[in-house]
């Protein structure tokens, strides 16, 4: 395990602190924490990101390196967290910053579509409600070509911040209705329109041996994961995969009514006169 060090205190939030750091081989990567009184904002926050990048990884999507660090801020205080890799290419950049471009036609500029197409599956298994644009990282190491991708950003995932259950409980069915909590700012799930889009994951997941979900939970550094957290998370993950095709199909169902509703309300719209004929002319 490298020593990293911080470089920057980047960003404090209710339910994180993100510092820039840097190690001795000159990797550079964000150090994310959450202090004990984070919990209504962050809840077990490492645990999420943990066990999330465990699961991804095992159903093949990129993930960010992980690794579990100490390190003393500016200040002298020494904070227990873990390191976000950065991926070393020439450029590197979220989902959202990226042209607009990229986004319009990702099939152009974006390598692995069809997986990426499959990951609304999975970010509805573990209960994601952050996957933003910005929780989406493109790079390369050429303008000429394609970017590849990974995931970041899982600490909304599983049990999430512990405000999320003053909400529902759960098991409310408020959770089973992917459109309400899925967050999709910068649009990537657009990509998702058919059912052969989603059906790879959907049976992979349903699939999965309970043992995955044990061995995703052993990843945890030991002192962050209590038997109760580690057993909530454990039956929520069961739960949800025994109902993933049901939750997928009725999103997809709700997608493309909306797509069609859309699409009639533009229909119906009057068409706009053409002002060169319209336009008076002036007084001479
Ligand atoms: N491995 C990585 N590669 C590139 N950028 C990263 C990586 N990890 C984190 N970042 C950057 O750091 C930002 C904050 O990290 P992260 O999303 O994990 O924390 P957060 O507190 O949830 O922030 P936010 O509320 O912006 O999502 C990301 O939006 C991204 O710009
Ligand atoms: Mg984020």
């Amino acid at each position: 395990m490298s020593e990293w060090n911080c470089q920057k205190v980047w960003r404090k939030r209710p339910h994180s602190h993100v510092w820039l750091v840097e190690n001795q081989e000159g990797e550079r990567g964000y150090f994310k924490f959450a202090t004990q009184r984070q919990w209504f904002h962050a809840g077990p926050m490492i645990v999420n990101e943990f066990v999330a990048a465990y699961l991804a990884k095992h159903l093949g999507f990129p993930v960010a390196d992980m690794e579990p660090a100490t390190i003393m801020s500016p200040t002298g205080k020494i904070r227990h967290g873990f390191v976000s890799v950065r991926a070393n290419a020439e450029r590197v950049v979220r989902w959202d910053k990226a042209h607009p471009k990229v986004r319009r036609s990702p099939e152009r500029y974006v390598n692995h579509l069809d997986l990426l197409r499959q990951l609304v599956v999975f970010d509805a298994w573990i209960l994601n409600t952050d996957r933003a644009g910005r929780n989406l990282i493109l790079y390369r190491d050429h303008d000429s070509s394609k970017y590849n991708w990974y995931l970041i950003d899982h600490g909304h995932s599983l049990y999430g911040p512990a405000k999320r259950w003053k909400q529902y409980p759960w098991n409310h069915p408020h959770w089973r209705r992917a459109r309400r909590f899925f967050y999709y700012s910068g649009g990537y799930p657009r990509l998702t329109v058919t059912k052969s889009d989603l059906e790879p994951m959907i049976a992979k997941i349903e699939q999965l041996d309970s043992s995955v979900i044990d061995e995703a939970l052993d990843t945890v550094p030991e002192e962050y994961l209590s038997p109760s957290i580690r057993s909530f998370i454990r039956d929520l993950l069961l739960y949800r995969q025994k109902r993933i095709r049901h939750m997928m199909l009725r999103w997809l169902r709700y997608k493309k009514k909306i797509a069609l509703r859309k699409r009639k309300a533009k229909s119906a719209e009057p068409a706009l006169p053409n002002k060169s004929l319209t336009e008076k002319k002036s007084p001479s």
